[in-house]
């Protein structure tokens, strides 16, 4: 069940079964020679519709920019600033909560949320034991999952691409996207093949250490097929993980 393609009547039965959702959230970024800009966000995306397919639950709009000031010298690249992105995911779980949803399952594709994502959560929690919620306001619960951070994507990646898997512009998110959207791969020579790899500052710095964008991989590894494995092997996890979350106690 898509929140976009439902009525509000619709949702209001679906409110009676689960006051779960499942929001993919991402970013709009440079990913490399021939990864797509919209990588971190098509991936939480394209796996949304297979947990969806699979045992039915409401997903959200994908929010697809994200906290990404560091890809900002690669043409394409959007961010928001962390304060914005506290405050548009503040205000998406607020506004859902208020026609009863209770547990928000952020499925994300960019490791450059995780820090800003979980100060959000803080602040939603900080409002109840503040005192500044609405004390009618059942207990919110958010969770942000990494859809790369389960066994079976890490064995796929461990296994197809080794050492070339790299941080980012990966293999495997490379070919997610390209199973997905299959009619817009790229092919592009990668040099040197495997990228660097370093810390990260700000988006100058960025692209001296990293001047093709990547970081640690190769990803003309990367393939549809691949993808596909890397799909067929995370939805049933990721489909367990929101069902635990969404049922826990
Ligand atoms: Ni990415």
């Amino acid at each position: 069940m898509y929140l976009q393609l439902s009525t509000w009547q619709e949702v209001e039965v679906y409110l009676e079964r689960s006051k779960a959702v499942l929001i993919p959230i991402g970013s709009t970024e440079q990913h490399g020679p021939n990864g797509f800009i919209g990588t971190d966000a098509l991936c939480p995306e394209i796996l949304a519709r297979g947990i969806e397919a699979e045992i039915g639950c409401l997903v959200a709009p994908t929010l697809p920019i994200g906290m990404a000031q560091h890809h900002l010298g690669f043409s394409g690249s959007i961010t928001l600033r962390p304060t914005t992105l506290i405050a548009v995911v503040q205000d998406v779980v607020d506004s859902l909560a208020r026609h009863g949803f209770e547990r928000f399952y952020f499925l994300n594709g960019h490791g450059g949320n995780i820090a800003t994502v979980s100060a959000a959560f803080s602040e939603i929690y900080a409002e109840a034991s503040l005192g500044k919620a609405d004390p009618k306001r059942p207990p919110l619960r958010c969770k942000l999952k990494n859809w790369w951070e389960n066994a079976a994507v890490q064995r796929i990646s461990k296994e197809r691409f080794g050492n070339a898997e790299g941080g980012h512009a990966t293999c495997s998110e490379v070919s997610l996207t390209y199973y997905g959207y299959p009619q817009h791969r790229k092919n592009a020579e990668m040099s040197p093949e495997i990228a660097p790899t370093g810390p990260i500052y700000d988006s100058a710095d960025y692209r001296l250490r990293f001047p093709d964008g990547r970081i640690g991989s190769n990803p003309a590894l990367a393939s549809v097929e691949a993808g596909k494995v890397l799909f067929e092997g995370a939805v049933p996890f990721l489909a367990a993980d929101f069902r635990a979350f969404a049922e826990a106690h």
